[in-house]
């Protein structure tokens, strides 16, 4: 069942976003806005600011905007139906949705994966309370796992090549088994996972979507084996333990990222729960932005070794990209938290977690640690190397600091090196201007839709004469707000945001048009510059096609034609 336009609206309006946003967190009122920390970044100053008046909140640092169900989606990391039910409740409105309503499609196009996952979930479990368990189960509790650790993260065991025969037998086909990974085929379909302790992966609802499968009497094949991926197994699109940890990372205000699923169950075991895994690969880009819906206060706790570290800088250069300066905890090589956690003790590894570095120290010394200090251009490189970490720091103390010590540490004078920085900071901000600027043509675009969402009269204009956008998702943004100003005759722009919850790309396209700074008001030459600028580009596109055109046809006539059609043309410019 579809949720009516109307009855969005109802709802959204009413309760105001002022009231909803200061029940996470704390706003204070400036003039006529309100503003708070912006919890969607890794904030210091208020930045995010809220609208009574338009009911929605922008970020001028990170770009978070929207309406009230936008925001709690966000911060409570639900969709946007469960958003709708949390407002309608506190309103007392009445909403009979399905929990699964917009994932029903996806669900029953892979039921079967689902059901064959959920039936080997209990199958291995079970294998591991029968006598075949019996090794198994005394290598986990060697570990020190207990039956309710075991019981938590569902753990179970493959035996003999018997699953595959089992799932046939209730009809499931090859096909199925095959695609889920959970049976093989060589000459005839057999078990993947035999004599292996099976882990199960969750997808980010709690679903059973694969498995991992680890030796434990044998050390000749690979230590782990995990099924393939699947339409509804991505491993770059999940962080192992993710939807567990969700509540105890909001609770905690911070979330862990260790390398393997081990280390997830070695912290459970003594009380840490707002943890997740990467499992074992490089974090992705899907992987960094869940890790920032946990939280933006993120702690990288990697295996000691150098493979660790390397995944610390790499997970790091992805976070920052996105705008969260992780911490980092370095345990000593080559100890992974699980194996210190057995060694040290919780309280040794409590210490470590209260005093994580800041990626910038954790950077600096790890740039220190590969210097030779006898070698001049070693060191010439080492300062260089912390010097462009500075760059990016704002706060003068820390920078003072940094370079004080890595004077005394060079022996290079502090004037050096100060003027060093100074030099490379002059570049970056030269760098930095000739990234953000648009031409003419994209100005043009974005500015005509900013005040197409804000005056009627603007889209009126552009009905009567007509132009193309450049760009495609500001194309195909110009034609939802019309197409909804028609079906409407007004527009919202808090319920615009409403009616885009299901078209990503074009709230995307929404947020970048709505939070540009330029004037509210506009004149009816101004628009008609854009438009005529946005037809100039039109027809010099077509130009430089027919040129191509031009240039590749051999008929003569034909090539007449063209020629004849771009001087046309030409004189439109
Ligand atoms: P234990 O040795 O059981 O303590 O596991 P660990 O967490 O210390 O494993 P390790 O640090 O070696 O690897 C981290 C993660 O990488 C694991 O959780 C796995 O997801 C993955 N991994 C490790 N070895 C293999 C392997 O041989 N094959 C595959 N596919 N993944 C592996
Ligand atoms: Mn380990």
């Amino acid at each position: 069942m579809r949720v009516s336009e109307e009855k969005i609206v109802e709802i959204r309006k009413s309760v105001n976003i002022v009231d909803i946003i200061s029940d996470y967190i704390p706003i204070e009122q400036k003039g006529r806005n309100y503003f708070a920390i912006c919890p969607f970044h890794d904030d210091h100053n208020p930045s995010m600011s809220i609208s009574p008046e338009k009911q929605i909140y922008t970020c001028f640092v990170c770009g978070a905007h929207g309406n009230v169900f936008n925001f709690i989606m966000d911060y409570e990391n639900v969709s946007f139906y469960e958003a709708l039910k949390i407002v309608a409740n506190k309103s007392n409105i009445e909403l009979n949705i399905d929990d699964y309503n917009q994932n029903i499609e996806k669900r029953n196009d892979n039921n079967n994966l689902y059901e064959i996952y959920d039936f080997a979930f209990k199958y291995y479990q079970n294998n591991l309370l029968t006598k075949d368990g019996k090794e198994a189960l005394d290598y986990l509790y060697k570990r020190d796992f207990t039956d309710e650790i075991i019981k938590e993260f569902g753990i179970g065991l493959s035996t003999k090549n018997k699953l595959t025969k089992v799932l046939l037998n209730k009809g499931y086909k090859n096909e199925d088994l095959l695609n889920s990974g959970i049976s093989s085929f060589n000459d005839n379909i057999y078990d993947t996972f035999i004599d292996r302790i099976m882990f199960p992966l969750w997808d980010l609802d709690g679903k059973v979507v694969g498995f991992s499968g680890r030796i434990y009497k044998t050390n000749d094949s690979s230590k782990y084996v995990n099924s393939k991926e699947s339409e509804i197994f991505k491993k770059g699109n999940l962080l192992y333990n993710y939807h567990r940890a969700k509540q105890f990372a909001r609770r905690k205000k911070s979330v862990i990222i260790v390398e393997g699923f081990m280390d997830v169950i070695a912290l459970y075991k003594v009380g840490i729960y707002n943890v997740v895994a990467s499992m074992g690969t490089a974090i992705t880009k899907e992987q960094a932005r869940l890790l920032k819906k946990l939280s933006t206060n993120i702690i990288l706790c990697f295996d000691g070794d150098t493979a660790g570290n390397k995944a610390t800088l790499s997970c790091s250069k992805e976070l920052t990209d996105i705008g969260i300066y992780p911490k980092i905890i370095r345990l000593p090589s080559p100890l992974d938290p699980d194996e210190f956690l057995s060694k040290y003790g919780k309280e040794k590894f409590d210490e470590y977690l209260e005093n994580p570095k800041s990626l910038l120290d954790y950077k600096i010394d790890y740039y220190r640690s590969i210097t030779n200090f006898n070698n001049s251009e070693e060191i010439s490189n080492y300062i260089k190397n912390v010097l462009s970490e500075l760059n990016l720091v704002e706060d003068k103390i820390v920078k003072e600091i940094i370079l004080k010590k890595l004077s005394d540490e060079t022996n290079i004078s502090f004037s050096t090196i100060n003027g060093l920085l100074k030099e490379n900071t002059k570049k970056k901000e030269k760098k930095q201007e000739n990234k953000v600027t648009f031409n003419k043509y994209e100005k043009a675009e974005r500015r005509l839709i900013f005040y197409m969402i804000r005056y009627p009269e603007v889209i009126r204009i552009y009905e009567n004469n007509k132009c193309n956008f450049p760009t495609k998702e500001f194309r195909f943004l110009a034609s939802e707000i019309i197409y909804y100003y028609n079906k409407h005759n007004c527009l919202s722009i808090a319920d615009f945001l409403s009616y885009l919850n299901d078209k990503e790309e074009l709230l995307e396209a929404f947020k970048k048009i709505d939070t540009l700074n330029i004037n509210e008001n506009y004149c009816y030459e101004e628009i008609m510059d854009y438009i005529n600028l946005l037809n100039d580009y039109s027809i010099k596109e077509r130009i430089k096609s027919l040129t191509k055109e031009f240039k590749k046809e051999n008929d003569f006539i034909k090539k007449t034609e063209i020629a004849k059609e771009i001087s046309e043309l030409k004189v439109r410019v």
